[in-house]
């Protein structure tokens, strides 16, 4: 099950308006003058199984699943992700850049929901196996920051926008101690700096780890 990889993975984790997208747009250009194939892509999402159950997944009330499906719900669009997508192109010898991974299941429903983070963990070895992300970069900043942003740019709110601002802090919480225990995959960013400086601080910390 493991994808046999001469690409690199770089995951990008953090709440809802921490500039992910913006970032990974960067990141994609500055790898490719680098002369690397960049694949760009997300979850839920990033393959056409994946995003029909994205739409299950942000679309309608915040109550409509439990922690628990969701969970389940996210990790079979995430397979689904890994062997259409993620998996042919890392073969391929592309280097992969995706704007959220596993550790968003763990902080939003595990932090977020209290789902048994045990069971995530098993979840994790039936639908993704061994293989890791090479780099997770974690873009930190306060919820009512990450709110507002994520309010203005959609001018709508996704099911998990809508929750409570407790729960977003947990999340946040959750995507902090996730990285505190696997230092060697995680780096941490402060999202409140204009672009431009975290743009610089993504590029060296993916210059330091990996090379590129
Ligand atoms: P996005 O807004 O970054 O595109 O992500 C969609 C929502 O899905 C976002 O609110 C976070 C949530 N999510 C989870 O709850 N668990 C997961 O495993 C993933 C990948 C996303």
């Amino acid at each position: 099950m493991t994808a046999p990889t001469s690409g690199r993975f770089i995951t990008l984790e953090g709440g809802e308006g921490a500039g992910k997208s913006t970032q990974i747009a960067r990141l994609k250009g500055k790898l490719e003058q680098g002369g690397h194939t960049v694949v760009a892509t997300r979850e839920p999402g990033g393959a056409p199984g994946a995003e029909m159950v994205r739409k299950l997944l942000v679309e309608g009330p915040a109550e409509r699943w439990d922690g628990t499906t969701e969970a389940l719900l996210h990790f079979a669009a995430r397979r689904d992700h890994l062997r259409s997508t993620v998996w042919p192109a890392l073969k391929r010898g592309a280097w992969v850049i995706s704007d959220r991974f596993a550790d968003s299941t763990v902080a939003y429903q595990g932090y977020g929901y209290g789902v048994d983070r045990a069971m995530l963990r098993k979840l994790y070895s039936i639908a993704v196996g061994d293989f890791r992300p090479d780099l997770t970069l974690v873009l930190d900043l306060p919820v009512e920051i990450g709110l507002g942003r994520a309010a203005a740019r959609r001018g709508s709110e996704t099911r998990y926008e809508g929750l409570p601002t407790d729960f977003h802090g947990r999340v946040r919480a959750g995507f902090l101690e996730t990285a505190a225990a696997d230092p060697g995959r995680c780096v941490v960013i402060d999202g409140t700096q204009d672009i431009e400086a975290v743009a610089a601080a993504i590029a060296a910390a993916v210059h330091e780890r990996l090379g590129g």
